[in-house]
C-alpha cells in the first residue's frame, strides 16, 4: 500500500463568520499528481495556504510523512521539503533568471556574513555549486536561453517555469502548485506539464495541483479531489468526476462551468 505524504483532517479555516475551509480532511499519496479543482471561492487556495504555512489554522490538523505540520511556518516546511508556488508568480523582477535561482533558501551554510570575512574559500564554493545546481535546473527547464534575462521580462508562462524552477534548488518532497497553468499558452503548458511528469517519475516528488484546465488535469493528474463549498465533495479519477452529478451541480450552481479545454 502507497504512504501517504499528506493527510488532513477536519480542518477549517474562519475568516470572520465565512468558513472558507470547512471540517475538510483529505490524503495525498505518495508519489502521486494529484489534481485539486472546484469552483472559484470553493477555498482550494487557503487550503493551500493552511498547509504551506501562510496561514493559521482555525481548527483540525495536517500531517506531513505521519508528522503533525498544523500551523507550522512555511520557512520550516521548506527545510522538510515541502513546498508551494503562488497563484500570481512571485519572482524578483530586477534579478535575473539565475540569480533568481540562486536566491532559494537552502544549503548555504549559515552565518553568510562571518563566513565571507573568515572563510572566503567556503563562501565562493558554495556560490559556485548553487550557480552550477541553477543552471541545472534552467537546462531542465528548456531556460538556458534566457539564463541572464531579467526576470521581469519573461512571459507570463515563463515565470510560471521559473516559480516551478524555484522547487528544484532544493530537496523538495511535497510541491503544492496552485494554477500553475493559468495564464499560460499551448507550448508552454506542454512544457510545464513535461517538467512535472519529469520531477514525478525522475526526482520523486509528489505534487498537488490546483487547476482549471481539465485537459491538463486529465492528463497529469490521477487522483483529482473536487472542491466545494470548503471540503471535498468527490475523490476519484479525472473521467469519473467529470460525470458525477454533484461535481457538475457544484460547478453549476456557482454560474462556472466545468472546462473541457
Ligand atoms: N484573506 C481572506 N480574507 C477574507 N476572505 C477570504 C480570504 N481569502 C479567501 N477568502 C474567501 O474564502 C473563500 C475561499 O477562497 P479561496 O480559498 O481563494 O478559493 P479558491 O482558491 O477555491 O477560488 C472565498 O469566499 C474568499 O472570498
Ligand atoms: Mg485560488
Amino acid at each position: 500500500m502507497q504512504d501517504n505524504i499528506l493527510e488532513i483532517k477536519n480542518l477549517s479555516k474562519y475568516f470572520g463568520g465565512l468558513a472558507a475551509v470547512s471540517n475538510c480532511s483529505l490524503k495525498v499519496k505518495q508519489g502521486t499528481i494529484t489534481g485539486i479543482i472546484g469552483p472559484n471561492g470553493s477555498g482550494k487556495t487557503t487550503l493551500f495556504n493552511l498547509i504551506a504555512g501562510n496561514l493559521k489554522s482555525s481548527g483540525g490538523s495536517v500531517l506531513f510523512n505521519n508528522q503533525d505540520i498544523t500551523d507550522v511556518p512555511s520557512y520550516e516546511l521548506f527545510s522538510k521539503g515541502l513546498l508551494r508556488t503562488f497563484q500570481i508568480a512571485h519572482e524578483f523582477t530586477n534579478l535575473s533568471v539565475l540569480e533568481n535561482l540562486m536566491m532559494v533558501p537552502g544549503n548555504q551554510s549559515g552565518e553568510k556574513l562571518m563566513n565571507a570575512l573568515l572563510k572566503p574559500g567556503l563562501v565562493a564554493k558554495e556560490e559556485s555549486q548553487i550557480k552550477e545546481k541553477a543552471m541545472e535546473v534552467v537546462d531542465f527547464l528548456n531556460l538556458s536561453h534566457l539564463k541572464n534575462e531579467l526576470a521581469g521580462n519573461l512571459s507570463g508562462g515563463q515565470k510560471k517555469l521559473l516559480e516551478l524552477g524555484r522547487t528544484m534548488m532544493v530537496d523538495a518532497k511535497l510541491v503544492l502548485l496552485d494554477e500553475v497553468g493559468a495564464g499560460v499558452n499551448r507550448t508552454l503548458l506542454k512544457d510545464l506539464g513535461t517538467a512535472i511528469e519529469k520531477l514525478n517519475k525522475e526526482k520523486g516528488y509528489t505534487f498537488c495541483m490546483i487547476e482549471h484546465d481539465m485537459d491538463f488535469i486529465g492528463r497529469l493528474c490521477d487522483p483529482v479531489i473536487v472542491m466545494a463549498e470548503g471540503s471535498v465533495l468527490f475523490e476519484g479519477p479525472v473521467e469519473d468526476a467529470k460525470k458525477d452529478e454533484r461535481v457538475i451541480e457544484s460547478y453549476l450552481g456557482r454560474g462556472s462551468k466545468l472546462k473541457d479545454n
